[in-house]
């Protein structure tokens, strides 16, 4: 299979949960939906890998970009005050999720955890899948909340 074909069925694979699609209920940043934003992160981790030529293994690549935010909840919406916690808790809350409910393995399972780096600061990128969404993430959210508002 070519690496377009692969990514098209990965891609596939995952948007046909259900759970997935939930994620077009929430707002990430602005008016941006988490779904969307998660699309957008997967789309320019897949250019960085590409431009930069980092060969990243890219079933990882796709789904730790994809599920990245796969936290299940409005973090804007008022509540007992849980999601002012929001920026630390959501990487473990996706990750739990993305095990449970697609059943990630680790190395996708460690992409999300460390995504949030260096705002939890001991969970550091292992991989280079896990850096590029990182990245990719931290370019993505600074644009969507500065001019899609
Ligand atoms: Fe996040
Ligand atoms: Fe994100």
């Amino acid at each position: 299979m070519n690496d377009s074909r692969e990514i098209d069925s990965i891609m596939e694979e995952i948007c046909a949960d259900p759970r997935v699609q939930e994620m077009k209920r929430y707002i990430q940043h602005g008016r941006v939906t988490t779904y969307e934003h998660c699309c957008r992160v997967t789309g320019l981790s897949l250019k960085i890998d590409r431009r930069l030529r980092l060969h990243s293994d890219l079933p990882t690549l796709v789904r730790g970009a994809m599920l990245h935010d796969f936290y299940l909840y409005d973090w804007h919406s008022e509540d007992n005050g849980e999601h002012n916690w929001h920026g630390y808790i959501h990487a473990e809350r996706a990750r739990r999720n993305a095990e449970k409910y697609l059943g990630a393995d680790k190395k996708v399972q460690q992409v999300i955890y460390s995504h949030m780096w260096p705002l939890n600061l001991t969970r550091i990128p292992r991989s280079r899948e896990a850096w590029i969404v990182c990245l990719a993430d931290k370019y993505v959210s600074l644009k969507e909340t500065l001019l899609e508002r």
